[in-house]
């Protein structure tokens, strides 16, 4: 190996190790932490009354609520933990979707499909009377 092919050789390895390192730190800043949550809403109040009827959800605070029972509702985080982009809730469908890089996710956050790395996190949903609350 003459000299220029050295260097040459050389600048792609160093190359190489630049850009897998670059790839690396991105991945480490995926999977961002869900945001903290804490509300209450009134059942009874028109804002809230898609929650009325079972696979009927709200998107609010940071939080998708899917009603999924008589008496039972989820919870989950609307950021996705791939990159952080907000997901949504697609009812016809049954999923959550990613817009950014399409990973998709079940009604109870598990991955379905895509690059997400781990479920959405999944709040606490209590409901007393006509007050549901979510918190984390
Ligand atoms: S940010 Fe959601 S799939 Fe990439």
């Amino acid at each position: 190996m003459d000299r220029i092919e050295f260097i040459k050789k050389s600048a792609l390895f160093c190359g190489a190790i630049m850009v897998g390192g670059a790839l690396i730190e991105s991945c480490q800043k995926n999977n961002p932490a869900p945001a903290p949550v804490n509300f209450s809403i009134n059942l009874t109040d028109p804002a809230y009354a898609a929650l009325k009827t079972v696979g009927g959800f709200i998107e609010y605070s940071n939080a998708i609520v899917i009603r999924t029972g008589a008496s039972t509702y989820v919870a989950l985080s609307d950021i996705c933990t791939h990159s952080g982009c907000t997901v949504s809730y697609y009812s016809n469908q049954n999923q959550i979707v990613c817009p950014c890089h399409g990973g998709t996710f079940d009604i109870n956050g598990n991955v379905v499909s895509g690059p997400p790395p781990s479920a959405l996190a999944k709040y606490n949903v209590s409901v007393n009377g006509n007050t549901l609350t979510v918190s984390s």
